[in-house]
């Protein structure tokens, strides 16, 4: 048993627990494989699975729903509008004031607050309450000496949970997602509970359209450019609505509009596909969640997710060897990685990564880990983040290609004499707009699955705050219609 023996020993154990790493870290990479010819698996199935669920109620995963905007503002909108954001991480309220020009907003106004927990898991008039009160208050900050009691107020509310519309104005919640759980709140007509709340609380508002958050995002992303057809979130959740021709909605036959067209949310966070890469990190995940069985797309790519994908394989390399020291309980508990930290890990460009160090030791308490340990951990992310975009851009083209603007050929190919017509694609949340791995990864799958000549006529627009904006935009299009 001389030192020597003892070093050689250690080293031979060494390398056993660093060969155990290698083969979790490429037996992980393997699992999230998001090779062309799979992407391209998906754009198919996404396309079909768009069909499936606008043939029937329940013919698919996506459920495509109805929304009742036929028309998306032109820009002739004209008045004050105040709108209401809730189903993400925070919840906002924004007043805008239109000038009938396109593209000029004359003024816009927005406050963020989180939603308390406590909320999330309540009832549902304690929710409705809150938010009631909030905007309440914003209004009287906002109006100020404005303030007269003989005028309506109209909003638009932005409510980002799968409901089934019957009007344009309102609508059932079919479901929770993204870690609501109020029961009492499913099969309520959520427009009428906000207006219930808000005469509770004293205040003269009605809602005039109640949307998807990516509803709003198209309305606004429309309302700068007439060529938008179709938007994505991607923050705490992921969606995307377009705009279909009602003679495609085979589930409502005799569905008329004066447009021809209606906006359709599909819910593509619940879309399912034996092609999607899932590992079995992402069926514990799955197993854990309250909505399990739900929602699988979406626990693939959004924000609310990714940060625990990561955390759960560092976890397991931490119970296999010994690279992280003794960081085992550290990584134990679900959620303790959030999306944000991981994002600012993966783009920490100093040589030493000392970022990743420094979060995982304040926000993790982790022990100080070596470099190697650290460029694992980046490693780990890289994975996570680049099969979310990657599979996020399928979606996106199996949106173009379904109405025929994936340059595919077919009917409606997109080409119009030869050339293919400018696709716009609004894009809202923080993982796309404030991650740069991420939207450069879903970028350059758009490029890789259409190739270089049709990737040139899509183009995808960041929208600011276009699911609340939007909303405004379509409160104030509805009072208009209603009014002529
Ligand atoms: C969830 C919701 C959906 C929303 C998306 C983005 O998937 O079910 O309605 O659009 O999150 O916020």
């Amino acid at each position: 048993c001389t030192i020597a023996g003892i070093l050689v020993t250690k080293r031979i154990k060494n390398r056993r627990k660093w060969s155990r790493v290698v083969e979790i870290l490429s037996e992980f990479e393997d699992g999230c494989s998001t090779s062309i010819a799979r992407l391209r698996q998906v754009v198919d199935a996404m396309a079909v699975e768009m069909h499936a669920g606008l043939a029937s109620d329940g013919g698919s995963k996506l459920k495509m729903l109805l929304t009742f905007v036929d028309r998306l503002p032109d820009g002739e909108e004209k008045g004050t509008y105040y709108a209401l954001d809730l189903g993400g991480t925070n919840f906002r309220v924004l007043r805008i004031q239109l000038g009938g020009n396109r593209s000029v907003i004359l003024k816009h106004e927005v406050e963020r607050q989180p939603i308390p927990e406590n909320l999330m898991m309540g009832t549902s008039e304690d929710l409705f309450d809150f938010i009631a009160m909030s905007l309440k208050h914003f209004v009287v900050k906002e109006e100020g000496s404005e303030q007269r009691p003989d005028r309506s107020r109209e909003l638009g509310f932005t409510f980002s949970f799968p409901v089934r519309q019957v009007s344009v104005s309102s609508g059932f919640l079919i479901k929770w997602t993204k870690g609501f759980a109020i029961e009492d709140a499913v099969g309520k007509d959520v427009a009428q509970c906000l207006e219930e709340a808000m005469t509770r609380r004293g205040l003269d508002m009605r809602v005039a359209a109640l949307v998807n958050d990516t509803v709003g995002t198209l309305a606004l992303g429309h309302y700068h450019d007439e060529d938008t057809v179709a938007a994505v979130i991607i923050g705490t959740g992921t969606n995307a609505c377009y705009v279909e021709r009602t003679d495609a909605i085979i589930k409502c036959q005799g569905l008329l509009t004066n447009s021809g067209g209606m906006v359709v949310n599909m819910e593509w966070g619940n879309f399912w596909s034996s092609h999607l890469p899932r590992t079995s990190y992402d069926v514990d995940l799955d197993d854990e969640t309250a909505n399990h069985n739900d929602q699988g797309f979406e626990k693939m790519i959004s924000g609310m997710y990714l940060g625990d994908i990561t955390r759960r394989v560092l976890y397991r390399i931490a119970q296999e060897s010994d690279i992280f020291g003794d960081a085992a309980a550290s990584l134990s508990a679900p959620f303790v990685l959030r999306t944000p930290l991981m994002a600012a890990m993966h783009e920490d460009d100093s040589p030493d990564l000392r970022e990743v160090s420094r979060i995982l030791q304040e926000n993790l308490q982790m022990p100080e880990i070596s470099l190697k340990a650290r460029r694992l951990v980046v490693g780990v992310i890289d994975i996570v983040t680049r099969r979310a975009a990657r599979l996020a851009a399928a979606g996106i083209v199996g949106i173009l290609k379904k109405i025929g603007r994936d340059g595919s050929g077919g009917i409606g190919s997109g080409k119009t004499k030869g050339k293919i017509r400018r696709s716009v694609v609004a894009i809202e949340g923080g993982l796309y707009s404030g991650y740069s791995m991420f939207r450069e990864y879903l970028n350059e799958a758009v490029v890789e699955i259409l190739g270089d000549e049709v990737a040139e006529s899509v183009v995808l627009r960041v929208s600011e705050d276009g699911s609340g904006i939007g909303a405004a935009l379509l409160a104030a299009t509805a009072a208009h219609s209603s009014d002529r």
